[in-house]
């Protein structure tokens, strides 16, 4: 066993949930199969050039298919929870009216496969596959979207409610709004500040009516969302790079913690938006302020923000994933210290974490000691922040499977396990049999001792 595992295992509660995380598009395929409507990422992908190596998820891990070998290596990990998102135009092709039973039928083979592992099934509602006939009706630009939303959210709980751990609405609200509605590059691809930010609006709003609907039915699962969030770092102490610093910060943590949990936007992130702000109606705010049971942080990297060109951390010989992201455990402490000083916090999950590398299979064996180092790194940021006080209750690594990487297709791999996108073959890289034993220390730390044990020394 690695001597490391266990010395961060002994720093995490026996309570504390170790799991790993997918998404429906990202590792499904069956794009077209048993009934599923076409979503916005079938739609961007048909679009030259959208995606970096022309792929699309019709196929992706095959895992539509392949869900019991899948749960299986699930199992294999020894994780205690497995968090996965349903595929809203699976379940209802339309994005309004008629349900899919085909689709629903997956979700439930998917999540009572993992009760039948023991593992906890945490499903995120909407990681990004939006029915591509709701996009046709202004998408989540239309305030009527956040009904649909909730109606679907409804029908989840009603069919899943009882035997799901944990039901996050949205998977990175943000990511949604302003890399799919401002700078274009993901679905639906659309290019303006002023309808990211009202899609923003609506994508809290729609959270805050689904999580309405699910309380007034009885829905008895923790339910949060996801944020994606990084600290800002100022590039100098210039007092541009500061307010630039500040300014993003506002943009990409504060707009979105604020309205969650104060029930308002910051005021200096309206005033920087002026005629871009989102129409708000009465009630609005009180709506998206809903109770969170949890509050899940997707972290990767941290940004550097000022008013100069932006910095290539490779350049400044800064340690970088594929993706081209800094690898900077500390910022994760320093994240959730700081949301633990700014906000009366719901308990918290890591819900992604993990790196991107140029993994290599060379006779059967994947050796991404990068990759476990810096699992090792944020988990041992993790245990930093527990340590000063943040109730910090799980952590998901980004991702079980190598899979569909949005805009960078399959060019980019962030498995614990290799996936052979030709034969569909499965391999567990070195980071999955280290991030196996860390969970098998775990429970071993914790496990309930037999009487007596002790006197045998
Ligand atoms: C995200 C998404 C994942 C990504 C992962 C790597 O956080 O962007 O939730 O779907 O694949 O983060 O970029």
């Amino acid at each position: 066993m690695s001597a490391v595992a266990r010395a961060l295992a002994r720093r995490f509660p026996r309570e504390f949930v170790w799991g790993v995380a997918t998404s429906a598009y990202q590792i499904e395929g069956a794009t077209h199969e048993d009934g599923r409507g076409d979503s916005i990422w079938d739609e961007f992908c048909r679009r030259p050039g959208a995606i970096k190596d022309g792929s699309n998820g019709d196929r992706a891990c095959d895992h539509y298919h392949r869900l019991d070998e899948d749960l299986d290596l699930i199992a294999g990990l020894g994780v205690r929870a497995y968090r996965f998102s349903m595929a809203w135009p699976r379940v209802q092709p339309q994005g309004a009216g008629a349900w899919n039973d085909k689709g629903f039928a997956f979700y439930e083979r998917l999540v009572d496969g993992l009760l039948a592992r023991g593992i906890a099934p945490y499903l995120t509602l909407y990681h990004w596959d939006l029915p591509q006939a709701l996009q046709e009706k202004g998408g989540w630009m239309s305030r009527d979207t956040t009904v649909r939303f909730a109606e679907y959210a409804s029908e989840v709980a009603r069919r899943l409610g009882d035997r799901v751990a944990s039901i996050a609405t949205h998977n990175e609200p943000w990511v949604i709004a302003i890399l799919g509605h401002e700078a274009g590059i993901f679905a639906p691809g659309l290019r303006s500040q002023k309808t990211a930010m009202q899609v923003a609006h609506h994508l809290l709003l729609s959270h805050g009516f689904a999580l309405e609907a699910l309380r007034s039915q009885g829905c008895r699962a923790p339910l949060g969302i996801v944020l994606n969030q990084a600290p800002i770092h100022a590039a100098t102490d210039s007092p541009e790079d500061l307010a630039k610093a500040h300014l993003d910060d506002g943009l990409t943590i504060r707009w979105y913690m604020d309205a969650l949990l104060h029930g308002r936007y910051p005021d200096d992130v309206l005033s920087f938006l002026g005629a871009d702000a989102p129409h708000v109606l009465e009630g609005d705010m009180d709506a998206i302020r809903q109770p969170l049971d949890f509050l899940g942080i997707n972290y990767y990297t941290r940004n550097v923000s000022g008013t100069g060109a932006p910095r290539d951390p490779v350049q400044s010989g800064k340690e970088v994933t594929d993706m081209g992201w800094e690898v900077f455990p500390r910022g994760l402490s320093e994240l959730l210290t700081r949301l633990n000083k700014d906000y009366r916090l719901p308990p918290l999950y890591i819900m992604e974490n993990g790196a991107a590398y140029r993994d290599r299979l060379v006779d059967g064996r994947v050796a991404d000691a990068d990759r476990t180092r810096y699992l090792q790194s944020h988990i041992a940021a993790m245990a930093d922040a527990l340590e000063a006080g943040v109730d910090l209750r799980g952590y998901f690594v980004w991702s079980l499977l190598d899979n569909f990487e949005w805009a960078d297709g399959y060019s980019k791999r962030f498995g614990l396990v290799h996936v052979d996108y030709e034969t569909q073959r499965r391999t567990l890289k070195d980071s999955a049999i280290w991030y196996r034993g860390l969970c098998g220390e775990h429970v071993g730390i914790h496990a309930p001792r037999v009487a007596g044990a002790d006197a045998g020394g």
